[in-house]
């Protein structure tokens, strides 16, 4: 019966969740929208701040361009970005803090006054127009000096971040009510360790990545107890995670693929999720065995996949005061025909992930929309982890050059409308961001896939800004709080959101 409902329900969410309630968005639900240092500030020698990883990665692969040096131009942009967020309206902006900037050595031994300077300056021109400033505190860039250490694969880096979240926390717990410790940690260690497409980009397959996890793991919940403990009584702010939650459906009901649906959600969001939000405080059961297995026939003594003691299990469990959910696309499972390298992730999780020839594609490869998978990765939630309070802490869509951008105003659309719905059966969903403020660099695809509400003119100077079609659509759905199917803005002129003038924001 269960089943049959949802089969009706993506059925009428693929066709716009055409039925005749109009939904809305409680007056006390925040929007915003997002950025990360790497993808739009540029400077990326300036004033003392130090190599990332990823300014390495692509300076030594002459493949990619360096479209990070300039980025947006954002560290010298502030007064720009901020306007076009009180154009939209938005309650709080994400963006993210470059460690390079404010630790050059990695280490709180030199603190870059003028690195903590610009974040000063963002945050309170934020603050003067009644803007929630939410911070993530690690969006994929590690300072290079720490990766020559070993980076996330050594234990000592859960020091080392713990150290960089207190310089962090003593300076802007003050004035930022929302902090994010790491962003996607799938990305930093399946990616960045396990493979070489991302920075770092250490090769190291089915070992260096699991170890990345637990060490991410441990460090997030580190930074969390340190705020809970110093901070937290004081402030009252919140601090929470982001992690990828992209939904995976079976491609078929056949039980094999149901099967290969279920592991592969538990590698891919389990992984990240369980540790937090589980009675147990550790790794999916599913995923440890797996591991474990595989490591044994591989001749390996213990498994590949670190455990926690009793003690990091304790820290890990409850360290989080929301869910930050990234969303962005669905995959269709089914167990794996291909042969991966052994040992590596791949192989571990054995699923091989299809997306549907109906679904509208974006401008990244990877990126089609099926927003029924919203939905469902909300109810997925739900379930296993009881409800957990969920901040949408990043979902969008990447077009070509252009400011008429139908594609992400259907997309936009549709996925609200999904959201209003998991919302109007049960899940807690604080707010929800918009990825992203502006075109910026999407990583080692540089500036050629453009995920902006506002589009960025990279062969201007001053990386001019201006609106698509699409932020004046998000603009209005902040306004009205409801989805509308068919408004368009007569003219792509924008102008400061009358909504958020002296309004008082609540609190997530
Ligand atoms: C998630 C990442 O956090 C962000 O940096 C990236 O640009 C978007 N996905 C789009 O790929």
């Amino acid at each position: 019966m269960f089943y049959f409902l949802l089969v009706i329900l993506s059925v009428s969410v693929a066709d716009g969740w055409s039925d005749n309630r109009q939904r809305r968005f409680k007056d006390d639900f925040l929007f915003g929208t997002a950025s990360a240092s790497y993808q739009v500030e540029g400077a990326w020698d300036a004033d003392g701040k130090s190599e990332s990883i990823w300014d390495r990665y692509v300076h030594s692969r002459p493949k990619l361009s360096p479209d990070g040096d300039v980025a947006c131009d954002s560290y010298h942009q502030i007064s720009r970005d901020v306007q076009m967020l009180r154009e939209l309206g938005v309650d709080f902006y994400r963006f993210s803090i470059a460690w390079t900037r404010v630790l050059p050595s990695g280490f709180p031994n030199k603190i870059k006054e003028k690195g903590l300077q610009y974040y000063h300056n963002l945050v309170d021109e934020l603050l003067k127009y009644n803007i929630q400033p939410m911070v993530t505190l690690y969006h994929f860039d590690l300072p290079q000096s720490l990766q020559d250490l070993g980076g996330w694969t050594n234990p000592l880096s859960i020091t080392w971040f713990e150290d960089y979240a207190r310089v962090i926390f003593e300076n802007f717990a003050s004035k930022v009510p929302h902090f994010i410790t790491i962003n996607q940690p799938n990305t930093v260690c399946v990616d960045g360790y396990g493979g070489d497409n991302f920075a770092p980009g250490i090769n190291s397959l089915g070992v260096g990545d699991y170890l990345c996890v637990k060490h991410v793991m441990l460090a997030h919940a580190k930074a969390y107890r340190l705020y809970e403990k110093e901070f937290k009584t004081k402030h009252q702010g919140s601090v929470g995670i982001a992690i990828s939650v992209n939904w995976i459906e079976p491609i078929n009901n056949q039980t094999e693929n149901v099967e290969a649906a279920e592991v592969a959600r538990e590698f891919s969001i389990g992984l990240y999720v369980n540790p937090i939000w589980s009675k147990e405080g550790d790794f999916p059961a599913l995923v440890k065995e797996r591991v474990a297995a595989k490591s044994k026939e591989q001749g390996f003594l213990t498994s590949r996949l670190p455990t926690f003691t009793p003690e990091e299990k304790d820290l890990l469990k409850g360290s989080s005061d929301f869910l930050g959910m990234n969303h962005y696309t669905t995959g269709l499972a089914q167990p794996s025909a291909a042969k991966y390298p052994s040992p590596s992730f791949l192989d571990d999780m054995s699923v091989d992930f299809t997306q549907s020839l109906d679904w509208v594609q974006g401008t990244s490869p990877w990126l089609k929309s099926a927003p029924f998978g919203l939905y469902k990765s909300c109810l997925y939630l739900n379930k296993q982890y009881g409800y957990p309070t969920i901040i949408i802490t990043e979902h969008g869509w990447s077009t070509n050059l252009g400011r008429k951008d139908p594609s992400r105003v259907d997309n936009l659309r549709a996925y609200l409308t999904a959201l209003l719905f998991a919302i109007e059966d049960g899940t807690v969903v604080k707010g929800y961001t918009a990825w992203s403020l502006m075109d910026n660099v999407e990583w080692g695809a540089g500036v050629s896939e453009r995920f902006g509400l506002y589009e960025v003119d990279f062969n201007s100077q001053n990386r001019h800004r201006s609106p698509r079609v699409s932020a004046h659509v998000y603009k209005r759905i902040i306004e009205q709080r409801v989805v509308e199917d068919t408004w368009r803005p007569t003219s792509l002129k924008m102008e400061v959101s009358t909504r958020r003038t002296g309004k008082n924001k609540s609190e997530l």
